[in-house]
């Protein structure tokens, strides 16, 4: 089974990374380490960034970035949405919100490395900014994020479904296949030919 070091700090992510990997037939070990996060709003810029930061653990490693992207707030809180939601909580945010559309975006980048080799998968789900805060599943601003379609926020549905749905979600699907089509030398992995008959 091919196995896959994700680093990060969060609890929240490992776990979705986790489940999101396991149909692919990937193990995924978590290294709990704080990557550097340059000053740029841009996500892709951040894992690339986060990746040049791994390049002394060995074999396949994953990290990724993510954040929530407000369009009446010019992309705020973007890719500060960690630390905006440590020192904030979500009070200042619905004050903006009062006056303003709350669609929102949740953005994802999950980023491969092995060896000298990256590889960048993005990911996106549409939604809003739910009157007030609700559910308990999930982590960081899942309970304010109601994803397009739905009336619930994200920690009010099961994770299973958040999963079918989430940025994250699509950005590790296309990991996953990436993953299982190689081998953990990065090469790709032939089709068993069947023994014929004569
Ligand atoms: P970073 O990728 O470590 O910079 O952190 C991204 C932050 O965005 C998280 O700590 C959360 O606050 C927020 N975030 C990203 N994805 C999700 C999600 O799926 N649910 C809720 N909050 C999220």
């Amino acid at each position: 089974m091919l196995t896959v070091t994700f680093v990060s700090t969060n609890s929240g992510k490992y776990r979705e990374v986790r489940a999101l990997l396991r149909p692919f037939g990937i193990q995924v070990r978590w290294k709990r380490r704080k990557l550097p996060e340059p000053q740029t709003a841009n996500i892709e810029e951040v894992v690339r960034s986060k990746l040049n930061a791994v390049r002394d653990v060995t074999g396949w490693v994953l990290v990724e970035d993510s954040g929530l992207f407000i369009p009446s707030l010019n992309g705020f809180p973007g890719v500060y949405s960690a630390h905006i939601l440590d020192i904030w909580g979500f009070g200042p945010l619905f004050e903006l919100l009062k006056r303003r559309p709350r669609a929102a975006s949740f953005r994802a980048v999950a980023g491969l490395r092995l060896g000298r080799r990256i590889w960048l998968f993005p990911g996106e789900v549409r939604g809003k900014i739910a009157p007030r805060a609700a559910g308990k599943n999930g982590f960081g601003y899942d309970p304010i994020f109601v994803p397009e379609g739905r009336t619930r926020t994200f920690a009010q549905i099961p994770v299973a479904e958040k999963n079918e749905l989430s940025h994250r979600s699509q950005a590790l699907r296309a990991a996953g296949q990436l993953l299982a089509s190689l081998d953990a030398r990065g090469r790709t992995r032939r089709p068993r030919r069947k023994r014929s008959a004569a």
